[in-house]
C-alpha cells in the first residue's frame, strides 16, 4: 500500500474488462466469473460484455433444485467441486452463492435462489461457501440487498420496514458473513428505501462491516455503481466491469477537491491486495479436475434434490420388468439450468429417456408437446400411454418462459400440457407427472394425478437423477423450500408485486412464505418443508437443551425400504409483544441413509439469534422471555412432536419520557412506585372504577405521560414521574 500512488489506488477499484481487474505493481489481475451452479468462464477475449460463450464446466443443480436438498454436507461437496473446477479454469472468485429471500413466486431469478426462508438459505449459502473457498478460491455473496425481483431491478427500490429487512432478508446474509467469512459481497442493482444498494453507507459499512465484521471486498453487480465517488464514501471497493479508467479519474479528481476522503480509496484498494492475497494459494494450484467425478456427484446431487410431493397407491418405484410410456419433450430436450448470467456451458447432459430405458424394459417415447408449449403428437401420447403399464409425463416451463431480466405475470402450467395430461390420465390411471421449472407452479390442477416428482431444475446429470428416483435406486428425500399456492392471488406480496413507478412496498411484512399462509390460516397445495419417500420415518423422545440451543429426536425408519429424512424444527411464542408468524423454522439436518427398522437421534442446534425478534424501538435484536414451543415436523403443516421450553430473555428497558404512556410507565416498577405515590393526590387516577363505569387503569393507559398535565397532574408531578424512570 505504502508504495502505491493515489492513482494506482483508485485504478485498483475498478475492472479493466468485464472479468478481470488490474494488475497494478505487483498486485496481479484477478479473475471473477459466475457462479454460481457452474463455472462460466468466458472463451476468447474478457473485454466484450460477457455474453458470449464459454468454457465446458460441470453444469450443477442450480440453488432450486440443491436447496431441495436441504443438506449443507451436500451444499459443501457441490461448492468444494465448482471450487476445484475454478481453479482449473483460473478463476480466482466465483459470483455467488445467491442467497436472496423467494419473496413472491413469480420473481424471475427464484431458480437461482434457495428458498423463502431465511434459515434453509444461510445454512445452505454458508455451507456453499465454505466449499468454495477451501479450495483457495474466493466467493461472492450475492445479491445485497434486498433484490427480491427483476423488473426495473437496476433502479427500483425496495421499501421495507426495519423487523421484516432483518428478520426476513438479512438474515441469511448475516448468518454467512459470521459463520463461513465469504471473501468478497456483491452489491446489488436496486435501491433500499430509496438509496442504491452501491451508495448505501449503513448498508455497506455500518451493517456489513461494523456490526457484521465482514472483512473481505465489496464488488458491485456488473453495472450496479451509478456514481463511483459517492459509492466508495459508502463502502464500496470494486467497481465492475470497468469503465476505460474513467471512474478512476473522478474517485483521484474527488480526492483532490476534498469530495471524497483518502481513507475510503485506501479502503478499497486494500480490500483488493487482500483478496489477491487470499486467492494466491488456489491461483498457484491449476490442477486438472475429473469431470466424468464430478459429473457422477451432479448426479447424486440432483437425486438428494428431487422432492416426491405424491405418491397415491405406491405408484413409485416403477418395477423395471413392467412397461413404461415416457411423454412429453422434456424428456428429449431436458431443462435443467435458467437463463442469464449463470448460464452454464455442460460437460455433458443426461437425457432423462435415455437414462429411463438404461435402468427400465420397455420404454417408449412421445413428444406430446413441444418445449415451447405448442402441441407436439398428443393423439399418438395418449394411445402410447395407453398401450404401457405406466406413463411417466413431463411437463414444465420452456427457458424462455422464465429467466434473469424479467418476472413471470402468472404460476400456470401451458394450458396444452394440462390438456395432454388429462387425456392421458383417461387412458392410464398409473400416470407420473415429473415437473420441471425454475419458480414454483399452480399445481392445483394436477390433483387427479397419482405420483409427482418435483424435478425443479437439476443441472447437467437431473436425467439420470430422475431414473434413478423413477426406479428407486435413489430414495427421494427433497423437501419443498417454498410453499406452492393454491392461488396465485393467495401469495403474500401478490398485491404488492412487482411495485409501481420504481417502488416496490414490502406491505406484507415478516409474512414472507409459509409465515404468511400459516398466519392466514390459509390452505396451500404443498406446504413448505413437504416431501415424501419410499419408506416412512417416526419422530419419538424430543429433548431440548435448557437454553434451547439443541433440539434432540430420534428419527426411525418405519418402513421397508432404506432412506434419509429431514429433520425440520420450528418454534412459535404464543402471547408474544410483537407481532410473529404462527411457526418459524430454526434448524434442520438430515439424517443419514437409514436402513428398514434402523434409528438415529438427531440433534439439530438453534442459534440464539435466531429466536430473536428486531426491536424498532432499540434498534436490536431482542429474545423474549417467556414459553417456546418447539416443534419437529415433516412439513410446515404437519408436526409430528412437540415440547416446550421457558427462556430467560433479554430485558428491554424502554426509557421514560414525557411521550411514554401511563401503560408503559406502570410498566416500569420505579416509575410504577412514584405514579403509586403521587395517585392518591390525583382525582382522576385515585377514581374508582365504578366512576365512569369502566376500568380506570384500562381506560387512562393509553395517555402520554406529558399530557397528564390536563387531567390534575401538575408538570413537576409528571417530571418527577419521568426523573424515576432514569
Ligand atoms: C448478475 C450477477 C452476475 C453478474 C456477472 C449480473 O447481471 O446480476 O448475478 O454475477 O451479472 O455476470
Amino acid at each position: 500500500m505504502s508504495e502505491l500512488e493515489l492513482t494506482d489506488k483508485a485504478a485498483l477499484g475498478s475492472g479493466a474488462d468485464f472479468w478481470t481487474t488490474k494488475a497494478v505493481g505487483s498486485v496481479p489481475a484477478l479473475t471473477l466469473t459466475d457462479g454460481p451452479h457452474g463455472v462460466r468462464k468466458q472463451t476468447g477475449a474478457s473485454d466484450h460484455l460477457g455474453l458470449g460463450g464459454s468454457e465446458p464446466a460441470t453444469c450443477f443443480p442450480p440453488a432450486v433444485g440443491l436447496g431441495q436438498s436441504w443438506d449443507p454436507d451436500l451444499v459443501h461437496r457441490v461448492g468444494e467441486a465448482l471450487g476445484r473446477e475454478a481453479r482449473a479454469l483460473g478463476v480466482d472468485v466465483l459470483l455467488g452463492p445467491g442467497v436472496n429471500i423467494k419473496r413472491d413466486p413469480r420473481g424471475g431469478r427464484n431458480f437461482e435462489y434457495y428458498s423463502e426462508d431465511p434459515i434453509v438459505t444461510g445454512r445452505l449459502g454458508a455451507a456453499w461457501v465454505r466449499g468454495v473457498q477451501s479450495t483457495g478460491v474466493g466467493t461472492s455473496l450475492k445479491h445485497f440487498a434486498l433484490n427480491n425481483a427483476e423488473h426495473d431491478r437496476m433502479r427500483s427500490s425496495s421499501d421495507v420496514d426495519a423487523r421484516p429487512m432483518r428478520e426476513i432478508y438479512l438474515r441469511a446474509f448475516s448468518h454467512i458473513v459470521r459463520s463461513a467469512d465469504p471473501w468478497t459481497v456483491m452489491c446489488s442493482y436496486n435501491r433500499i428505501n430509496g438509496t442504491y444498494a452501491s451508495e448505501n453507507h449503513w448498508l455497506l459499512t455500518e451493517l456489513l462491516r461494523d456490526e457484521w465484521g465482514f472483512d473481505g471486498l465489496v464488488v458491485s453487480d456488473w453495472g450496479a455503481v451509478s456514481d463511483r465517488v459517492r459509492a466508495v464514501a459508502a463502502g464500496l471497493d470494486l467497481q465492475m466491469p470497468g469503465r476505460g479508467g474513467s471512474t478512476d479519474d473522478q474517485v483521484v479528481a474527488a480526492v483532490g477537491d476534498g469530495e471524497l476522503d483518502e481513507a475510503a480509496v485506501d479502503r478499497a484498494a486494500r480490500a483488493v491486495i487482500d483478496l489477491a492475497a487470499r486467492t494466491a494459494a488456489g491461483r498457484e494450484n491449476r490442477t486438472a479436475i475429473d469431470p466424468e467425478r464430478h459429473h457422477r456427484l451432479a448426479r447424486e446431487a440432483a437425486a438428494r434434490s428431487i422432492v416426491l410431493l405424491k405418491n397415491e397407491g405406491g405408484l413409485l418405484p416403477l418395477d423395471p420388468a413392467r412397461s413404461v410410456a415416457v411423454v412429453g419433450e422434456f424428456a428429449r430436450q431436458p431443462r435443467y439450468q435458467g437463463g442469464g448470467s449463470s448460464h452454464v456451458n455442460p460437460t455433458r447432459l443426461d437425457v432423462p429417456v435415455d437414462e429411463i430405458r438404461a435402468l427400465g424394459g420397455q420404454v417408449t417415447f412421445t413428444g406430446g408437446f413441444r418445449t415451447d408449449g405448442s402441441p407436439g403428437d398428443p393423439a399418438e401420447a395418449v394411445r402410447a400411454a395407453a398401450d404401457a403399464d405406466a406413463a411417466v409425463v413431463f411437463l414444465g416451463l420452456a427457458a424462455d418462459q422464465e429467466s434473469e431480466g424479467f418476472d413471470r405475470d402468472h404460476i400456470e402450467l401451458p394450458d396444452g400440457q394440462l390438456e395432454l395430461l388429462n387425456d392421458i390420465l383417461q387412458a392410464q390411471p398409473h400416470t407420473v407427472v415429473v415437473l420441471v421449472h425454475g419458480g414454483v407452479l399452480r399445481l392445483a390442477p394436477l390433483d387427479g394425478v397419482p405420483a409427482i416428482l418435483d424435478a425443479a431444475l437439476l443441472g447437467q446429470a437431473g436425467g439420470g437423477a430422475i431414473a434413478d428416483v423413477l426406479y428407486g435406486r435413489t430414495n427421494p428425500s427433497g423437501r419443498l423450500t417454498e410453499t406452492v399456492p393454491v392461488r396465485l392471488q393467495d401469495t403474500p406480496a401478490y398485491l404488492d408485486f412487482p411495485g409501481e413507478h420504481s417502488h416496490v412496498r414490502y406491505g406484507e411484512g415478516i409474512y414472507v412464505g409459509y409465515r404468511w399462509y400459516d398466519a392466514r390460516e390459509l390452505d396451500v397445495t404443498y406446504p413448505f418443508g413437504h416431501g415424501l419417500s419410499y419408506t416412512s420415518f417416526e419422530h419419538a423422545g424430543l429433548v431440548v437443551s435448557d437454553d434451547a440451543s439443541e433440539v434432540r429426536v430420534e428419527v426411525t425408519n418405519s418402513g421397508t425400504r432404506s432412506g434419509r429424512d429431514v429433520v425440520q424444527v420450528y418454534t412459535s411464542r404464543r402471547d408474544s409483544a410483537v407481532r410473529r408468524a404462527p411457526r418459524e423454522l430454526k434448524g434442520f439436518a438430515v439424517t443419514r441413509e437409514l436402513e428398514p427398522g434402523e434409528s438415529q437421534t438427531v440433534t439439530v442446534t438453534l442459534d440464539r439469534d435466531d429466536l430473536a425478534y428486531w426491536d424498532t424501538r432499540v434498534g436490536r435484536w431482542i429474545v423474549e422471555p417467556g414459553e417456546y414451543t418447539i416443534e419437529v415436523g415433516a412439513s410446515s403443516r404437519d408436526i409430528r412432536v412437540t415440547t416446550t421450553v421457558e427462556l430467560d430473555g433479554d430485558d428491554v428497558q424502554i426509557p421514560i419520557d414525557e411521550n411514554s404512556t401511563l401503560g408503559e410507565a406502570l410498566a416500569h416498577p420505579a416509575v410504577a412506585q412514584k405514579l403509586a405515590d403521587l395517585a392518591g393526590q390525583n382525582p382522576m387516577m385515585s377514581a374508582g372504577n365504578d366512576a365512569l363505569g369502566v376500568d380506570m387503569v384500562r381506560m387512562i393507559a393509553s395517555i402520554p405521560l406529558g399530557r397528564l398535565a390536563g387531567f390534575g397532574m401538575s408538570a413537576d408531578d409528571v417530571a418527577a414521574i419521568i426523573a424515576a424512570g432514569r
